[in-house]
């Protein structure tokens, strides 16, 4: 049976005999054996082989064994007698899937800048700053599942077509039935381009969060983790035009139970990839940031700290430092602000709460003072917003007030209504984008650079 080299270099024992398959990384040849290092992405090391000359087809099997190549190799394992490995596989036979033409491989042993990597997506897996970032991003997405579930809340399947704007931003890219390319345009085959999905309106959806409200006012405690969409033509290192989300939505919650549940949920999920993936968080805290494991500690054993957005703009107004952007009450704090609070101001992640009505989505509950929601946004050192949330505004009048001062259509929302219609209950939720948090937590410097296929201006090549 083939073995995962990652449970070989924990587990594995001489004398055991075993066969591995992966691809070659490096190779050093001597005069009476060669070694060939193979990975199969399980693990940021590859497993050492040892392949010596008697072996039948000595020259010519090396030869075939360039960087990149596909292999195939059984033997046994023996303890290394060099630095940084407690075994290696003494091959017995070795057979080469594919080779890898070293004049034309892309991936040359020498570091190549994350652009590059970008132009060959379909080969960056094989490198070990990609490899570790997909392998982080894994650990992430089941420590999500893991908090949830271990809470009793339920995955919900929301849909990625759909009728409504969620974040009443107006980036919705429209879903079309038909192949414009493949459709002629004739006289007797007209396309109403407002109601192409089968003669209705519809978009790639921006968020699960109302959905996630419909099915949290039957199932109490729920939680959606998919791909979600953004029309925004910003060519930034935080945004994506397909990012994924993870959105959970409490019944019978209000904004501090929310607050709570988000910092449990980053301290469990930096504490889970910790233990699971330790050799790749320390590859990134040596390769892309020094920060990273002193990041994670902070996280995982202190309190976030938390502000009002009222605070918040006081502090702004009071530092010295230069903002392009202008601060003032009323106006959305942008990446700049987010970043100089948790980042030069109080070090760590910071919730801001109680915003701006004007500058919030419709659903946000409104405060006593009429004029700011229980809102909030959890902001990150480097990365500024990773998680967006609030408390929902339950009572029926209030949301039918604010969504018609959105200019936005009662009729619309009619099913949304219903649930404040019958059986309301305070309820609270928020959505985090989880490749920020994987960036986060990887210190990359770029947002394309921890999804296997970023899809972004001038970023679909599959
Ligand atoms: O703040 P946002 O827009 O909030 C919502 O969509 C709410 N419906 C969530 C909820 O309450 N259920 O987005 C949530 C998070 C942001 O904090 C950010 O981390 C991420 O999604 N995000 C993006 N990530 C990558 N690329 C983009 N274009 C993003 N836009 C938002
Ligand atoms: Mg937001």
């Amino acid at each position: 049976m083939t073995r995962r080299i990652a449970d070989l270099l924990r587990h594995g024992q001489p004398t055991e005999t075993v066969t591995i398959k992966g691809w070659v990384r490096t190779k050093r040849e001597q005069k009476e054996f060669s070694f060939v290092e193979v990975n199969d992405g399980s693990s940021m090391a590859g497993l050492q082989t040892v392949i010596n000359q008697d072996m039948p087809d000595y020259a010519a099997t090396i030869k075939r064994l360039s960087t990149g190549a596909s292999v195939e190799v059984s033997g046994t394992l023996v303890e290394s007698p060099a630095k940084g490995q407690r075994i290696e596989l003494k091959a017995d036979t070795v057979t080469v899937y594919g080779e890898a033409d070293a004049e034309t491989y892309p991936l040359q042993k020498k570091r190549h800048s994350f652009e590059f990597l970008r132009d060959i997506g379909h080969l960056r897996g094989r490198t070990n700053t990609l490899g570790a970032v997909f392998r982080v991003r894994n650990a992430v997405a089941t420590a999500i599942h893991q908090f949830f579930q271990e809470r009793g809340f339920l995955w919900v399947h929301t849909p990625i077509i759909s009728a409504s704007d969620c974040e009443g931003a107006g980036e919705m890219f429209t879903v079309t039935g038909f192949d414009l390319s493949k459709v002629p345009l004739t006289d007797d085959k007209q396309v109403d381009f407002s109601r192409d999905f089968f003669g209705k309106h519809a978009y790639l959806t921006v968020s699960g969060q109302l959905e996630a409200e419909i099915m949290a006012m039957a199932f109490s405690n729920v939680y959606t983790f998919g791909p979600t969409f953004r029309a925004e033509n910003s060519n930034t290192s935080r945004h994506l035009a397909e990012f994924w989300m993870v959105e959970p939505e409490m019944a019978f919650c209000d904004l501090d139970g929310d607050m709570e549940l988000a910092e449990a949920f980053l301290k469990y999920v930096f504490q889970f990839v910790m233990e699971t993936c330790p050799e790749d968080m320390e590859f990134f805290n040596q390769r892309i940031d020094d920060s990273i494991l002193a990041t994670a500690d902070n996280i995982i054993n202190n309190e976030f700290a938390r502000v009002t957005y009222t605070d918040a703009i006081a502090l702004l107004e009071k530092s010295s430092k230069p903002f392009e952007y202008p601060v003032e009450w009323g106006l959305d704090l942008q990446s700049e602000h987010e970043r100089y609070l948790a980042e030069d101001h109080f070090k760590k992640p910071t919730i801001i709460t109680d915003y701006p009505a004007k500058i919030k989505a419709f659903y946000m509950r409104m405060n006593d003072d009429g004029n700011t929601v229980r809102a909030m946004d959890i902001v990150a050192p480097k990365i500024g917003e990773i998680i967006g949330g609030s408390q929902r505004e339950e009572r029926l009048d209030v949301l039918e007030q604010r969504i018609t001062a959105q200019g936005l259509d009662l009729a619309d929302y009619w099913w949304y209504l219903d649930l404040r219609r019958y059986g309301t209950v305070p309820h609270a939720g928020f959505g985090l984008g989880f490749e920020r948090l994987v960036q986060f937590m990887t210190g990359m410097g770029n947002i394309r650079d921890v999804i296997p296929f970023p899809r972004a201006p001038q970023e679909v090549e599959f």
